[in-house]
């Protein structure tokens, strides 16, 4: 081989070591990758003490329950069935309308299984299946549920799009979707104090960065509105309808 050849050759191996030596398989475009071991991961963790943290009346409880209460007011004036993806302990379940029939999906088993013993020890009749799946690939038909509700999950499952197309596919026609989370805020304090917890979002198990942008260009899913959610804005609902 020519000096030349031979110089080409060592570069692209050095671009190629470098290369391998700079992959972390945890980052994606220079943002920590959330994928489905670590959510589990992170969810078993959560079970045991989740219903303490986020659905009490003080602390992170009672910012999450008064977003959870402005959504539930909008689904239950709904009518016919309800899906509730990423379910989680079930927090809502007791506070759905009698008249829907609800069914919660979640990836966790150990979630889930807080969520059951609620509906046992509760005798939530409303509440028709809690079933363990993934929220990008739903096993339901096509135009199942009159309403699909996602609570604090859009935000935490490593491929919201997918979940969005899933969302579309088993909503009927005139069927609504609900979404409420924190999504990035454009500018100031909180705009900081994100980019500042992006690092740790494989930690976390949500994404402090998320753009609310990305959940609307399905071509189903007509935008109704997003909504700011009482207290402090911290959280949004956004409303789509399957055309
Ligand atoms: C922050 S918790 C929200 C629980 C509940 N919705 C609430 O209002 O508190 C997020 C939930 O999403 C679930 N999750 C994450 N990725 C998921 C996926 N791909 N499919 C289904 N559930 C998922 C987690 O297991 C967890 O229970």
């Amino acid at each position: 081989m020519s000096e030349k050849r031979m110089s080409i050759q060592n570069n692209r191996n050095t671009a190629a070591a470098k290369a391998e030596a700079a992959y972390d398989p945890s980052m994606l475009n220079g943002t920590p990758r959330l994928d489905q071991s670590s959510v589990l991961a992170a969810y078993a963790r959560w079970a045991p003490f989740y219903d303490f943290v986020f659905s009490r009346s003080f602390g992170f409880g009672r910012l999450f329950g008064l977003a959870r209460r402005n959504a539930l007011a909008h689904i239950n004036a709904r009518q016919g069935s309800l899906l509730e993806i990423g379910v989680g302990t079930g927090v809502a379940l007791g506070d759905y309308a009698r008249h829907l029939q609800v069914t919660g999906i979640d990836l966790s088993p150990e979630m889930l299984r807080v969520a059951r013993k609620k509906v046992r020890d509760e005798g939530l009749t409303h509440v028709v299946d809690l079933l363990e799946m993934d929220a990008s690939r739903l096993t339901f038909a096509d135009g199942t549920f009159d309403t699909a509700a996602t609570m604090f999950t859009i935000t935490v499952v490593p491929h919201p799009e997918a979940v969005m197309a899933e969302i579309e596919r088993v909503l009927k026609p005139g069927g609504e979707a609900l979404i409420v989370s924190h999504f990035a805020s454009e500018r100031g304090w909180r705009h900081g104090l994100e980019t500042l917890m992006t690092p740790l979002t494989s930690r976390l198990g949500w994404r402090p960065d998320f753009p609310v942008a990305r959940l609307l260009d399905r071509p189903g899913l007509r935008h109704l509105e997003t909504r700011s959610l009482d207290p402090f804005g911290v959280f949004s609902m956004v409303r789509l309808q399957r055309v």
